[in-house]
């Protein structure tokens, strides 16, 4: 893994943008995956600034998120859905085609959903360059700890500290969903290249224990050293100086 550490979040996501626009430039038609949470909203507001300012073209781009609550609808406020809508997909000339999220909605059967979405990724031949955060517990997209390093997009229930995380994004603790639908630990390292964002002192022993400890199932994204090719990029309060 190579681990690049910035002064500041907002170095984080203009080298996270950059990485990202020299991709697209090189290969107009790449597919990413892409994340959601606090940690990449720096990143794509730097994304929509170089395409308004910069000519950077999405047009040719597909893209596939990493996860989704299950039983949101894809109108609610929270969901991953209207989040990609309001800090991306709105704002630059990707099409709506090219764009996939799995589908939350409640009463919808999700096992079939999972599959679908599997099959979309690997009809669209793989994911060029993921990003990805990190939950302070070491969770990637959903992938809590004890997923399985062979997994691939399933049905997840939420870690108890991962609930208690997304409960300010929600009126009413009732509100706040028990399980999502993520891609797999397996489909992230399928992934060509992987780009790893973590920002904060809160991620910083996760962070540690990512780049030092043992690979193992009880750390998720330890099975990022299994990937060839990850570029950590790193606040120094995630770094822990
Ligand atoms: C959620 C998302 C993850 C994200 C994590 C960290 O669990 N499903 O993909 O990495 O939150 O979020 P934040 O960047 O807000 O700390």
């Amino acid at each position: 893994m190579r681990v690049l550490v910035t002064s500041d979040y907002r170095t984080l996501s203009e080298e996270a943008a950059e990485l990202i626009a020299r991709a697209v430039r090189t290969r107009p038609g790449l597919t990413l995956g892409l994340p959601t949470g606090n940690t990449p909203l720096g990143m794509y507001q730097e994304l929509v600034r170089k395409h308004l300012h910069e000519g950077l073209d999405f047009s040719r781009v597909r893209a596939f998120n990493l996860d989704e609550y299950l039983g949101l609808a894809r109108d609610h406020p929270q969901s991953y859905h209207s989040y990609m809508r309001a800090r991306l997909f709105d704002q630059v000339n990707l099409q709506r085609e090219n764009t996939d999220i799995p589908d939350g909605t409640p009463g919808i059967d999700a096992d079939a959903e999972c599959d679908r979405y599997e099959n979309a990724i690997r009809d669209a031949g793989g994911i060029d360059l993921l990003i990805v955060g990190i939950g302070a517990n070491g969770h990637i997209a959903f992938n809590e700890p004890g997923s399985s390093f062979d997994s691939r997009t399933r049905v997840v229930l939420l870690a108890p500290g991962t609930i208690a995380d997304a409960r300010k994004y929600f009126a009413r603790e009732g509100e706040v969903p028990r399980s999502a639908i993520t891609i797999g630990i397996r489909t992230i390292l399928d992934a060509r290249r992987i780009l790893l964002l973590a920002s904060g002192r809160k991620k910083a022993e996760a962070v540690e224990r990512t780049l030092r400890d043992p690979v193992s199932e009880s750390l998720p994204a330890s099975a990022l050293q299994l990937h060839p090719d990850v570029i950590a990029i790193l606040d120094e309060a995630a770094r822990g100086h």
